[in-house]
């Protein structure tokens, strides 16, 4: 059979492209309030740690398993062993509900570019986003009364972003990427640099950078940093499994691994020098400590940054158009990413065309989350999505597909590793294997242990039963019924 998948035009262009998924909400907007949640300078060593024990081990199990495969994770893992084709559905399961909320954050940012000219939110820019952009409902109940001014955005970025997914891998992924991704760079550099440069924004960086030992001994720090860094890599869920397999046969895997990987961190340490550098203009500003100018939370990117805009007087505009233009631009091409892995699995399982396979996935998921998210439980529903999928979701599909290779086939794990380096400069060998099949491992079952403990018996962000049950289980559910359910489909 002759394989028509489309390949990347060059190793570059696989580069930039998983730089572009990775690099994303996850890092402007959810790092920052993460970190700061978790006590700021608290976080950064967990979170180090959870790069070198678990992001990058994954990362490079990802990229073995779909460059040796050559498919979207369902038909990757089934080409491993059989009876993981349910695991790769699983991560398809995950990506389909993160594309929901995704665009419900990125619509935001989409809608606060225009709003920083003229900084529309005015003197109060908690109350202008919780009440007056998104009109959030103040019942604790679920309620999708409808917010207008949200539905159109949000029904443009659907639509911008099946354009791109329309021009296929090449014409339209990489090509988006090669745009977007030194963009991204240019404006984020020259944000960070304006950022480092405010009165105070030294209190911020120390925030930052001053390892807080005593909130390191709260094991929820350490749950965040696990439950964060699959997300921020785009690994464990199916992305870069996708991505790898639209490689050519001879690529080196862990080189351009370590290239993602550092190019993502780097984003994630700027973009947490930029809003602690903003935070500690604030907290000069006010006269008060950094926690009292601000609360956290995942509207801080949208209450943080607009106070801090408004009060830079002459260079307002130009700051917040910067800010939520770099936002946008990594959000829609992590965006583009997610969806890709839904297109790409039924594209292989059953030889759907492109644009029929792009028109149903992005097409059915638009109208769901254009339903939700332009809705007056936009914010919660986001919060309460993005918790569950990321803590519970992402890190048991993590889990699976280590345990997979490193307990129950460990002939595969040896072969994944000759592939790699076979191919690869930096080669794997017995600290991967131990990392993967010990640490890894370890630290995975404790985190969703106490994850679960804690969300069984304190609930989450203070959300009622109902709504967590909904939308919280729901999503797990969704997944697992998902894996199930497509993997009784008949190859075509
Ligand atoms: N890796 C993507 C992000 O960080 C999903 O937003």
């Amino acid at each position: 059979m002759t394989d028509k998948r489309e390949n990347w035009s060059a190793r570059s262009g696989f580069i930039i492209a998983a730089i572009g998924s990775a690099v994303g909400l996850g890092n402007i907007w959810r790092f920052p309030y993460i970190a700061y949640e978790n006590g700021g300078g608290a976080f950064l060593i967990p979170y180090l740690i959870a790069l070198l024990t678990a992001g990058l081990p994954l990362l490079f199990l990802d990229y073995a398993v779909g460059h040796r495969s050559h498919g979207a994770p369902p038909k990757a893992y089934k080409n491993l062993w059989k009876p993981a084709e349910t695991l790769g559905w699983w991560h398809v399961s995950v990506c389909l509900i993160i594309g929901l909320y995704y665009a419900g954050v990125l619509t935001w940012a989409g809608s606060y570019i225009f709003f920083s000219i003229g900084q529309v939110w005015g003197n109060d820019p908690q109350h202008f986003f919780f009440n007056d952009y998104l009109q959030t409902s103040e019942s604790s109940h679920f309620e999708l009364d409808f917010v207008s001014h949200l539905f159109w955005p949000i029904l443009a970025i659907w639509l911008a972003v099946m354009v791109i997914l329309y021009g296929g891998v090449k014409k339209g992924v990489e090509l988006s990427n090669r745009i977007f991704m030194p963009l991204l760079v240019v404006l984020f550099t020259i944000l960070v640099i304006q950022a480092v440069r405010l009165p105070g924004a030294v209190d911020g960086l120390n925030a930052f950078f001053t390892p807080n030992w005593e909130a390191m001994k709260d094991y929820k720090v350490w749950l965040a940093a696990y439950g964060h860094i699959f997300f921020s890599l785009s690994v464990g869920f199916g992305i870069m499994v996708t991505y790898s397999s639209y490689l050519k046969p001879k690529t080196d895997l862990t080189g351009s691994g370590m290239i993602v990987g550092f190019a993502n961190s780097s984003f994630e340490l700027l973009a947490g020098i930029g809003v602690f550098a903003a935070l500690g203009f604030m907290s000069h500003a006010a006269g008060k400590p950094i926690d009292e100018v601000v609360s956290g939370g995942i509207a801080l990117a949208f209450i943080a940054f607009p106070k801090l805009i408004s009060s830079l007087g002459a260079g307002a505009d130009l700051f917040g158009l910067l800010f939520f233009t770099s936002l946008f631009v990594a959000g829609i091409t992590s965006m583009v990413s997610i969806l890709e892995v839904p297109i790409a699995a039924l594209q292989d399982k059953l030889k759907w065309g492109r644009r029929k396979a792009v028109t149903i996935v992005a097409g059915g998921s638009a109208i769901i989350s254009i339903t939700f998210f332009s809705s007056t439980s936009a914010i919660k529903l986001v919060d309460i999505i993005d918790h569950f999928i990321n803590n519970i979701g992402i890190v048991s599909s993590a889990l699976v597909s280590i345990i997979m290779v490193s307990w129950f086939r460990r002939s595969l794990m040896r072969e994944l590793e000759i592939h790699i380096n076979h191919i690869s400069t930096i080669k794997l060998g017995r600290i991967w294997e131990l990392t993967l099949t010990i640490v890894t491992p370890t630290i995975l079952i404790t985190t969703l242990f106490l994850t679960l403990n804690s969300i069984f018996h304190e609930g989450y962000g203070g959300y009622t039963q109902s709504m967590l049950y909904i939308f919280g289980w729901g999503c797990i559910v969704f997944c697992a019924l998902g894996a199930l359910l497509f993997s009784r489909l008949k190859d075509r």
